[in-house]
This record gives structure tokens, C-alpha cells and sequence, in this order.
């Protein structure tokens, strides 16, 4: 199966993928990855010899024909800042991972926004992607226990998270 990645920032989960890729752990080949702005998960793409494209102003209608043009079995949001339109969501089968339990915390800094809170237990969200922000079908969610953790802690602790559960549950959606 093809997948197509789409990053707004550092691409952490980005380069999670590809690795698992490439350690058996994801059978699907990255057709691309695809950013919105100048971003750190480009430079990841040059280093892994991933191709990239950086869409410009009128990025919904150009993100419309690319994936259409590349017609991936799944669509992979890593950090990708932007609300996709109906018009992309209803035509491709697209997933998300976002750093709370949700419907807790969505929405942006969504770790800090729970260690604000004062939650004493946090997590993941794996969801397909609908017209909402961080709303969809939930797919997989792993709980992480903060209390007595620093920010920074937490941080750490959910990209571990992320990166190992991401990887995993894109495989078992590609093979459902
Ligand atoms: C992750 O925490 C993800 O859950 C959220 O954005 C962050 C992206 O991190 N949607 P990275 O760019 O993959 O490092």
C-alpha cells in the first residue's frame, strides 16, 4: 500500500514512520511527504531520501490534485497545522495522532493544555480525520500517567508514545 505523509513542524512521528518502514514494522511505501510551510520535517525528508512537496498559497485546491494525482491508500497528518476542507476529507481515507485524550484538549499545545489543567492522566489519540478540529472516529488511544512529572517529562514520554504506537496502528488500518 502508498501512503502520503503531511507535516507542519518538526516531523518527530514523520521520520517514526519512515523508520518503521524500513525496519518491516509498516509495510507501505511513503510516496511523499508533503509540508505547508518551511518546516524542520523537510530537512528529515532529504536526510531519509523521502521525496517532498511544500504547497504555496492556494494550498487546499493543490493539495486537492496532488492527492488525487498520487492517489495513496491512506493519507498520514504528522503535525499538519491546517483544517483540511470537505472536499479532501470526503474523497481520501485520512488519519490523525494528537497528544491528549480526546475529546479532551484539542486544539493546539495540546500537552501543555493538559498539564495545565492538572491532569493526572493523559495520552494519545489515533482518530480518522473529519471536518472538525481533532474530531473523527477514534481508532486507538493509550493513556500515560503524568502525576509528579515535569512538562518536559510529559512531552517526552508522549512522543514515545507517538512514535511507537503511530507507526503500528497506520499498519493495521492499511491491512483492515
Ligand atoms: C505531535 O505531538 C502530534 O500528536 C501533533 O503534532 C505533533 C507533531 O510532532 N498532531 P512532530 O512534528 O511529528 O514531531
Amino acid at each position: 500500500p502508498n501512503i502520503v505523509i503531511l507535516a507542519s513542524g518538526n516531523g518527530s512521528n514523520f521520520e517514526a514512520i519512515v523508520n518503521a518502514t524500513r525496519k518491516g514494522i509498516l509495510n507501505a511505501n511513503i510516496l511523499r511527504l508533503i509540508t505547508n510551510k518551511k518546516c524542520f520535517a523537510e530537512e528529515r525528508a532529504k536526510k531519509l531520501g523521502i521525496s517532498h512537496t511544500r504547497l504555496k498559497d492556494n494550498w487546499a485546491e493543490e493539495l486537492f490534485v496532488l492527492l488525487k494525482e498520487l492517489a495513496p491508500d491512506l493519507v498520514v497528518l504528522a503535525g499538519f497545522m491546517k483544517i483540511l476542507p470537505s472536499k479532501i476529507v470526503n474523497n481520501f481515507k485520512i488519519v490523525n495522532i494528537h497528544p491528549s485524550l480526546l475529546p479532551a484538549f484539542p486544539g493546539k499545545d495540546a500537552i501543555k493544555q493538559a498539564y495545565e489543567y492538572g491532569v493526572k492522566v493523559t495520552g494519545i489519540t489515533i482518530h480518522f480525520v473529519d471536518e472538525g478540529v481533532d474530531t473523527g472516529p477514534i481508532i486507538f488511544q493509550k493513556a500515560l500517567e503524568i502525576d509528579g512529572l515535569t512538562l518536559e517529562e510529559v512531552e517526552k514520554e508522549i512522543h514515545k508514545l507517538e512514535h511507537k504506537h503511530y507507526p503500528q496502528v497506520i499498519e493495521s488500518i492499511l491491512n483492515s
